[in-house]
């Protein structure tokens, strides 16, 4: 039996998806449940950014995560495919009519990624206050929070509304498949199996 953790949301209903045409049978969730157990997996709905902790920490020996989420937690995990859903960029927005003013001593960027935040702008040898935030980013350079952020960007629609733009684009991210390393030893021709049937479905 693989426990499997997977993002709360649309990237765990189309993982799911993934999972009915490997399998030919219905996965689904009850109303408000967290497990889902069947025959041959355990599915355990997780926030987005605590999935590679639950892998990490064993309490899942696979799981489903943004590339953005594993670049910003860098943990010790086994990357085993690109599943090629839940697209996205991770990008720095500004305001559309005021630029980030990179002369200054100092910039200040509001984000839920700190630490692709932070080597972002050092590997360009700008100095940058990282304000943590844990949602509504783009709001922040709206009420002088901030000089810009780095957000996800999907379809761009939130920050078109909220009169920002994207002005550099830092990474793209889709949703891959990982594994805790212990699992991978000792789970490894169930998790291979896996790994291979879902590779045909791509
Ligand atoms: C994410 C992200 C942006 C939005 C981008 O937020 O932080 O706000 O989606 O999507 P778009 O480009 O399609 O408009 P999320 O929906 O996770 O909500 P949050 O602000 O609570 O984090």
């Amino acid at each position: 039996m693989l426990t499997i953790a997977l993002p709360k949301g649309r990237v765990a209903e189309e993982s799911l998806d993934i999972f009915e045409k490997v399998f030919k049978q219905k996965f689904v969730f009850e109303d408000r449940k967290l497990i889902l157990e069947t025959k041959m997996f355990k599915f355990l709905l997780i926030r987005n950014q605590d999935v590679p902790v639950y892998v990490k920490h064993q309490a899942a020996d696979l799981g489903i995560v943004g590339l953005d989420v594993l670049k910003e937690k860098s943990m010790d995990l086994v990357k085993l495919l690109d599943l090629g859903i839940g697209k996205c960029k991770v990008c720095v927005g500004a305001k559309e009519n005021e630029p980030i003013d990179y002369n200054k001593p100092e910039i200040t960027i509001a984000s839920k990624m700190e630490n692709i935040t932070k080597r972002y702008f050092s590997n360009k040898a700008i100095a940058v206050k990282v304000i943590k935030l844990y949602g509504s980013i783009e709001l922040a350079p709206l009420v002088g929070l901030c000089d810009g952020i780095v957000d996800i960007v999907e379809t761009g629609a939130t920050m078109k509304q909220n009169g920002l733009k994207v002005v550099e684009d830092i990474m793209s991210s889709s949703a891959h498949l990982i594994a805790n390393k212990n699992s991978f030893i000792s789970k490894k021709d169930e998790i291979l199996e896996l790994y291979s049937s879902i590779s045909k479905v791509l």
